[in-house]
């Protein structure tokens, strides 16, 4: 019994991993003619080949103006020829013409921004008074034409993201003015020309993200006047050529991402006096941090996380005024000793700190009290994984916009500062797996932002401080593995965000309180090995995230809550070892997800059931209990008395109920919608009137509602009540209520440009899966878990609503799609859309775009706003900078979570539906992806509540 998951949720999937390749054709118009026949032809001929011109940026163009007066073109003032055409941001779509190749007197062109397709024309080749081009950002593909560096006046080429191909031609080594050179995101393959070497005139060179492999030409040394060389993210290899340590002129090298192996030569801050960025994440340089590195007093960056940098720091880093990223994680640096950590004091100098990432080193001895002086500019300060002992000074509290601060792994002591509550924009904590004792600051709760919180694996006793309920943000909590006591305040159950709770082994004692069941976002909750009485809360079933649940080993007693069955969506439940009695809930069978479920040692009685879960023998224990009966075969209990069949009639008596409510809920999927948004005083809220033309759907109104609201899942948009009365003209007038997501729908984020006021809203990798995965588990519920088979039939981006989180939610708008008259029976029971021609077209183009990439390649059509642009000098490397990325090679990683998304989008999208995956394994796989994702960036201490690139 399978519904194959549709075509349309394939194009989601699809959409949301490549926004960047949709576009659409319009058509143009022509004109008369007037000043210079040629320039004004070949205008027009650029203007045939614009398909679409959101802005109107070429309605000037028309023949009640001389072409010199057109937005864009520049004509010189003797002659009327065009010498500049500045369109930049325009947003125009189609392709270049080669007419172009006739604006002889072009000295200048700039294309930024646009979506241009196809080939840059050889014609360009004829502009040889052209100095200056930039197509930036547009999507050119095919080789950069040769006979553009026949272009001898050319200084400035930028042609950065695009899809270009092919090897860089050595040609553009004998342009005679060139001075910077700009092919940073393209695809380019083949090595570095040193042809370049002969640009005396050069002064800039950025080559990242590309494909390039082979060595850095050593020949690059006689560009005497170089000043930056970025070349991160590509295949290069070999020893980074000494040649260019004697480049005094250089001020910034980027070499993030590569295989570059050498050590810094001991002179070094004297040869590159006026470096201030030094980026060399994840390659292979060896060797120690030379001492003259104290002398480059310009230095802002110093990136070298993830070589094999070794040995103690005796840099003095004080005369670094400007110095604000020193980023040396995953290295050997440090010598596991004594006051390895020394140079920290000299950094104390340096007003505008803002990141120090030491993390997995070898840095041992303790923390010196200096850190206290750092400047209050510092925002990251990641020491984990290191042989850090002592105390943490109390200083720590002086910087006040530490916003990451981690100092797990380590042999730290002693208490924490009560001072940390000082540290309010602080958003992960991480102390977990020292040897911290004392209590737990309750000044943690003036840490409104904190999202993520571990303290696990340490000495701490005394009580959880009620406090925490402050905490608005947390969504991670882990205090596991110390000596805790006392209760379970009641305050951190309201913590509605809060998804991963972790408290066990600890001696957490007092019944559970029933505010737990405030806990709406929770999804692992563990409570094993304490000393927790009582009987287990009935409210527990409020919570409906929850994915797994242990209270294993505890002092709990009374029945096991029948409310339990609420929870849909639990995969692991784990009572044993406790005092539980009674009768095992026979609900629990429904529970679909439900993998593991841990029952032994109670004194449980009456009968095991048979379905679900307790179908099979692996997935359960129930040792322990002497007086159950009945279950499998295989868990050889007695047989049962009659007294306990009797219970199991009136149980189907209650699913046979719900089977009537159903059908009656479809009628209402045959209304036509409006929308509205009203705002009240206390709430905003999204409405829906109905127009009631059938009689028979307006007569059984409430009951539809009160039905529409059965069907409930956590991304389903949920009615909150509905109205009916007359409206001005005496008809009747009925209304759904639904709640208001605040971040409007997914089509606006996917196409920012639609939204002229926002036009910096960007989805990241983890919202775009969560997404994903929200829908999936939407699409399932419907299929599979309603009781009728129920099928969405309008699903794309502006169907989905984001809330305040970002979760997203579904309209409601569910349908038996045969009273819209767009259905094709299929299997049985079950209903297919047939979905509109456009989106067929645009689905299958995606599918096979997407086969095509798929495995290799999927990194390279992959929303370029989604890669990490990590130290290469690119425009926007701060805010997208990939935490994430210092655990190793990123593209690898990423390429990891991306190619099964991606293979789920390409096999849901298959022609034939029998082909199609069951949306079932889609939600099961997408969550499996999703959550092995939030696991990498958890341990790599990306979770921030404003995650910007991942
Ligand atoms: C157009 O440019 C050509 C070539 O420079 C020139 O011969 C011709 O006179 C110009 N015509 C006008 C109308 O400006
Ligand atoms: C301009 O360029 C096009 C295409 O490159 C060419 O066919 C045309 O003859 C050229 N000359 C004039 C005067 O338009
Ligand atoms: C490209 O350059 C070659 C060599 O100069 C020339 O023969 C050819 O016509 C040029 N192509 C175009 C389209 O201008
Ligand atoms: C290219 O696009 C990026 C990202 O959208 C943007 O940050 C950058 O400013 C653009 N570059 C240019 C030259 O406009
Ligand atoms: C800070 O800089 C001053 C000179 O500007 C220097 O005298 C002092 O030693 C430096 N402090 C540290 C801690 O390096």
């Amino acid at each position: 019994m399978s519904l194959r998951a549709f075509c349309l949720f394939a194009i989601l999937v699809l959409v949301l991993m490549f926004t960047n390749i949709l576009a659409s054709e319009f058509s143009t118009m022509t004109m008369t003619s007037l000043g210079n026949e040629t320039d004004r032809y070949a205008l027009l001929e650029f203007k045939k080949q614009i398909t679409d011109d959101p802005l109107e940026a070429l309605s000037s163009w028309n023949d009640s103006l001389h072409f010199c007066h057109w937005r864009g073109v520049t004509c010189g003032r003797r002659h009327q020829r065009v010498v500049s055409l500045y369109l930049e941001g325009q947003r125009l779509v189609g392709t270049l013409s080669p007419y172009i190749g006739n604006l002889t007197f072009l000295r200048s062109i700039n294309l930024d921004n646009y979506s241009f397709r196809g080939t840059i024309p050889q014609e360009v080749g004829r502009l040889f008074r052209l100095q200056y081009i930039s197509l930036t950002n547009n999507t050119f593909r095919g080789e950069l034409p040769i006979n553009l560096t026949q272009c001898n006046n050319l200084k400035m080429l930028s042609i950065r993201n695009n899809k270009l191909s092919g090897m860089i031609p050595p040609e553009l080594g004998f342009m005679p003015k060139l001075s910077e050179i700009h092919l940073n995101k393209n695809y380019f393959t083949g090595r570095i020309p040193p042809s370049l070497s002969n640009l005396s005139t050069l002064t800039g060179l950025i080559l990242s993200f590309n494909g390039l492999e082979g060595s850095i030409p050593e020949e690059l040394g006689k560009l005497t006047g170089l000043e930056y060389i970025m070349i991160g993210v590509n295949n290069l290899s070999g020893m980074f050529p000494h040649s260019l340590y004697n480049l005094s002129s250089l001020n910034h090298i980027g070499l993030t991402y590569n295989q570059i192996h050498g050590s810094f030569p001991p002179n070094i801050g004297l040869t590159l006096p006026n470096l201030n960025r030094l980026q060399v994440e994840f390659n292979q340089f060896t060797g120690e941090i030379p001492v003259s590195f104290g002398n480059i007093s310009g230095l802002e960056i110093f990136s070298a996380g993830g070589n094999n940098l070794f040995g103690p720091i005796h840099v003095d880093f004080g005369g670094l005024k400007d110095l604000w990223t020193l980023a040396i994680a995953w290295n050997k640096l440090g010598a596991g000793k004594e006051d390895d950590l020394g140079f920290l004091t000299s950094l104390t100098n340096s007003t505008r700190l803002e990141k120090l990432e030491l993390f997995g080193n070898n840095f041992g001895g303790t923390l010196p009290n200096s850190i206290g002086n750092f400047s209050t500019t510092i925002q990251y300060f990641l020491l984990e994984k290191n042989q850090i002992s002592g105390n943490i000074p109390l200083g720590i509290e002086n910087l006040i916009n530490l916003s990451i601060l981690s100092l797990r792994d380590n042999l730290l002591s002693g208490s924490i500062p009560p001072g940390i509550g000082k540290l309010k924009n602080l958003r992960v904590l991480d102390m977990q797996n020292n040897t911290l004792s004392g209590e737990i600051p309750s000044s943690l709760g003036n840490l409104t932002f904190l999202y993520y919180l571990s303290l696990k694996n340490n000495k701490l006793t005394g009580s959880i401080p009620s406090s925490l309920g402050n905490c608005q943000h947390l969504k991670i909590v882990f205090l596991s593995h110390n000596n805790l006591v006392g209760i379970i305040p009641k305050e951190v159950f309201g913590l509605s965000s809060l998804s991963h709770f972790y408290l066990h082994f600890n001696s957490l004692s007092s019944p559970i309180h029933l505010e737990i069941g405030k806990l709406q976002s929770i999804e692992e909750l563990t409570f094993f090995g304490n000393k927790l009485s009582g009987k287990i809360p009935n409210s527990i079933g409020n919570c409906l995230s929850l994915h797994k649940l242990y209270m294993g080993d505890n002092l709990l007693e009374g029945n096991i809550p029948p409310s339990l069955s609420s929870l849909k969506g639990i995969e692991v439940l784990d009572l044993s070892q406790n005092n539980l009695s009674g009768q095992i809930p026979k609900d629990l069978e429904n529970l679909q997800y439900l993998q593991k479920l841990n029952l032994s040692f109670n004194n449980l009685e009456g009968e095991v059931p048979t379905e679900g879960v307790f179908g099979n023998a692996s997935a359960i224990s129930v040792d322990g209990n002497d007086k159950l009966c009945g279950g499998i075969i295989e868990l050889h209990l007695p047989t049962c008395s009659t007294t306990d069949l009797k219970r199991k009639n009136t149980m189907s008596k209650k699913v046979r109920a719900i089977m009537i409510v159903v059908p009656v809920f479809l009628l209402i999927c045959s209304l036509a919608v409006y929308k509205g948004i009203l705002n009240q005083v206390d709430k905003v809220v999204a409405i829906k009137v109905l127009n009631l033309q059938q009689p028979r759907a307006s007569k059984s109104f409430m009951t539809e509602c009160s039905a529409l609201r059965n069907i409930r899942h956590r991304n389903l948009v949920k009615i909150l009540t509905s109205c009916s009365s007359l409206d001005s003209k005496g008809n009747d007038f009925k209304a759904l209520v639904f709640e208001f997501m605040s971040n409007g729908s997914l089509e606006m984020w996917l196409h920012p440009d639609m939204d002229v006021q926002n036009n910096l809203r960007e989805l990241n990798i983890l919202q775009r899966l969560n997404i994903a995965t929200d829908v999936a588990s939407v699409m399932d519920y419907l299929h599979h878990h309603c009781q009728i088979p129920v099928v969405h039939c309008d699903l794309k981006p502006s169907n989905i609503l984001l809330d305040d989180d970002m979760s997203a939610h579904s309209m409601a708008q569910v349908a038996r799609c045969q009273h819209m008259g767009m259905c094709t029976a299929m299997e049985s029971s079950y209903w297919r859309c047939s979905q509109e021609k456009d989106q067929q077209m645009k689905c299958s183009k995606l599918h096979r775009f997407a086969k095509m990439a798929f495995p290799e390649e999927v990194m390279k059509i992959l929303d370029p706003k989604l890669l990490p642009m990590n130290g290469v000098g690119e425009e926007t490397e701060e805010e997208t900078r990939l935490n994430f990325g210092s655990l190793g090679n990123v593209m690898d990683k990423l390429q990891e979570f991306i190619a099964p998304v991606i293979r789920i989008g390409i096999q849901c999208s298959a022609e034939s539906p029998k082909e199609r995956m069951d949306i079932n394994d889609v939600a099961r796989e997408l969550n499996q992806i999703r959550e092995a994702f939030l696991g990498i960036v958890i341990e790599a201490h990306q979770v921030r509540p404003t995650i910007q690139s991942y």
